[in-house]
């Protein structure tokens, strides 16, 4: 039997401007993670997935629409096989869990497949590199986002805080000093490709109005580099508050969501925005480790269904 787990992430800046090459930083989240278990058999029966979360049995071939929860667990499966040259179907059976809150954000497609890709390396006794299972995982992201930046895969395959730019090799980043945050889901499921389609339509209706927008927040993220290598958490804070406002002018924000930041704000977080796609799924806040449990308090009472704190870095190469 092999377990394999991934972490969730975060967007800490530059979502939805990531997809039109602009940069983007985002880290793991460890708190929360998928998980999966790969055991031999039963002898016969081909490869069978188990997500009992999902209630959802799937043998591996059985037919299935494109829209079950089924269809990117397979798919993930057969590119995995592929990749590591197993030809047919093994007799194995693959169990799913996860405790990553689902459409909200928090890459929990992408940390499902990663754990998934893992753990079928693992048991077939092979190695893959975290670009390898990144580059995997990227395919899993086109069924579940259409047009994804590959933000979510690199991040969580790599575990570690990157500056990502579409494209381009991946940069992990240094955090020069822990900084703490706290996660706030507003409970609203939010899919990606809803999001980041209408995102697409209203550039494609105003290109200029976006395109600028897109500058002034890859700019942002840009300045959040230096800011986090530096470990200077009160121009982070004002650095996520400038991200919400252009988030805002994207389009993507939400009552809900704003209502969580300004609770946060309220109760003395240096800074808030909402992250990952928006309309929905997760904010997130900056706080000074003295204020994280007064603000953590205060996001609940705004209405948040689930609340993170949570660490970010220095992580050790
Ligand atoms: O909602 P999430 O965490 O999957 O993040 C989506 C991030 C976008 O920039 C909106 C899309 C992307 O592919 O990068």
């Amino acid at each position: 039997m092999t377990t394999a787990h991934a972490p969730a992430k975060v967007i800490l800046f530059g979502e939805h401007a990531v997809v039109y090459g602009r940069p983007a930083i985002a880290v793991p989240v460890m708190q929360v993670r998928a998980c999966a278990v790969v055991e031999d058999g039963p002898p016969g029966q081909g490869m069978v997935i188990h997500a009992a979360d999902l209630h959802l049995r799937h043998r591996v071939g059985a037919p299935i629409p494109v829209q079950s929860p089924a269809y990117p667990l397979e798919a993930t499966v057969r590119n995995a096989l592929q990749r590591l040259g197993i030809r047919g179907l093994p007799d194995l059976t693959l169990a799913i869990s996860s405790t990553v809150p689902m459409a909200s954000g928090m890459g929990s497609g992408a940390a499902v497949a990663t754990a998934i890709v893992r753990a079928l390396a693992q048991h077939l006794g092979q190695v893959l590199s975290p670009r390898e299972v990144s580059e995997l995982v990227y395919q899993t992201e086109v069924i579940h986002h259409g047009t994804p930046s590959g933000i979510d895969n690199t991040v969580i395959a790599f575990e570690q805080p990157v500056f990502f730019v579409k494209g381009e090799p991946i940069e992990t980043l240094h955090v020069g000093r822990p900084f703490r945050v706290v996660i706030g889901d507003t409970g609203v499921h939010s899919p990606t490709r809803d999001v980041v389609g209408d995102v697409r339509r209203a550039w494609q209706a105003e290109p200029e109005k976006y395109e600028a927008l897109f500058d002034r927040i890859g700019a942002v993220a840009v300045r959040a580099r230096k800011a986090m290598e530096d470990g200077r958490g009160s121009t982070l804070g004002k650095l996520m508050d400038e991200n919400q406002e252009l988030l805002q002018a994207v389009g993507v924000s939400s009552p809900q969501l704003e209502k969580l930041i300004h609770a946060a704000r309220a109760a003395g977080a240096m800074g808030a925005k909402l992250c990952g796609a928006g309309r929905g799924g997760n904010m997130i806040a900056l706080v000074a480790h003295q204020r994280a449990q007064a603000v953590a308090a205060a996001v609940h009472q705004a209405g948040a269904v689930h609340v993170i704190v949570t660490e970010v870095g220095p992580w050790l190469p």
